[in-house]
């Protein structure tokens, strides 16, 4: 049996990033998956508390998103989906694999360089989160983590650590392998290309968001920004801007980038092309979106049972590390 495992925190708001390097991927585990409980989705509420947080926003968010896991087809028939601080295992796992983990580790990893520079107060929930995100791939022993590329690094960190206790304490985790979508593993911002599409990027950038209106993504795709050599060609390194518009219009057409780059000669028809793929992508997530949002209800209750079948699989997880690390049994 392989589990897969995917997590998104709940800050911002989600978008087609999201979409194709985490939530597709979640989705498409559950198809081949062999049982209910080998393909797990949830909201890691706790890693949202990592810098400055709206406390209010943060529990809004939680729900919004496991709204939009639902709309994009997470099935709780078939996936486990639940709210990372709804299953205590995952902080009591944290702190085990702190011992296990080192500061020059988590110090040098990008994410963390980049989210502190610049502040005078830095969380330490900043420097330990990998650990948190290693502990909340290890409980499950999940061998597969469908992530973009900015959480390379981190599942790598994951890695490290399994293998470190394992060598140490005896063989108790699974050593998981992050897995990325085949195109887009990194989509970009359609204003600044080179920087990645971000949940919490500013007002102003080109970022296509899940819930977004037609129109919204419309006028967004038509401001992206291109260059002055005016031939549609696929180059994400020289030719970032428009490279990144075929990925995007690949990822809502099922194409490739490769494929499509012949069908354009002009920036205004590909950028009418993605514009419309995107908005039909979409269109049957947000209308699903609508009618799950109002009955909250029932997504009460999935995440009800999502958390128990979680804790079910995590606990002896647990109780595997804490007796293997040198606790005495309660
Ligand atoms: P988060 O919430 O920043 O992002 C959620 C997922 O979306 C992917 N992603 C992208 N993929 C392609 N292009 C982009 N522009 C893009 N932006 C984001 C991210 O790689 C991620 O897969 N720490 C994680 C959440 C997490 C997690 C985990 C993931 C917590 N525990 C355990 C996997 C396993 C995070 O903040 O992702």
């Amino acid at each position: 049996m392989s589990r897969a495992l995917t997590g998104i925190t709940p800050s911002g708001r989600l978008h087609l990033g999201n979409l194709v390097g985490a939530m597709r991927p979640i989705v498409a585990a559950q198809e081949v998956g062999s049982g209910p409980d080998d393909t797990i989705a949830f909201i890691s509420d706790l890693h949202a508390l990592t810098l400055d947080h709206d406390p209010a926003k943060v529990r809004e968010r939680t729900f919004e998103f496991v709204t939009l896991l639902l709309a994009v087809g997470v099935d709780p028939g078939r996936a486990v989906l639940m709210v990372q601080s709804h299953v205590r295992e995952h902080v009591e796992l944290h702190y085990l694999l702190e011992c296990a983990a080192g500061f020059g580790e988590a110090q040098r990893m990008i994410q963390f360089r980049q989210k502190s520079r610049g502040r005078d107060h830095v969380r330490l929930s900043l420097l330990t989160y990998p650990v948190l995100m290693a502990a909340d791939i290890l409980l499950y022993g999940a061998a597969e983590v469908p992530v973009g590329d900015d959480q390379r690094q981190h599942v790598e960190l994951a890695r490290t650590v399994a293998e470190r206790f394992n060598a140490r304490y005896g063989e108790v985790f699974i050593v998981p392998k992050a897995v990325h979508p085949p195109v887009a593993a990194r989509l970009g911002d359609l204003a600044r290309p080179a920087r990645k599409m971000s949940k919490t990027a500013p007002p102003g950038a080109g970022v296509l968001h899940l819930l977004d209106t037609p129109d919204v993504l419309r006028r967004t795709i038509a401001r992206a920004v291109t260059d002055s050599a005016g031939t549609v060609a696929y180059d994400p390194v020289g030719r970032p801007g428009v490279s990144n518009l075929l990925a995007v219009l690949a990822v809502c057409s099922g194409s490739t980038p490769e494929r499509l780059v012949g069908e354009y000669t002009r920036y205004g028809d590909l950028k009418r092309a993605t514009a419309d793929a995107v908005i039909a992508t979409l269109a049957p997530v947000q209308a699903r979106y609508a009618e799950l949002a109002a009955d909250p209800g029932h997504v009460r209750e999935v995440l009800r049972d999502g958390a128990a079948r979680a804790s079910a699989i995590a606990a002896p997880t647990v109780r595997a590390a804490r007796e293997a690390i040198g606790l005495l049994a309660a």
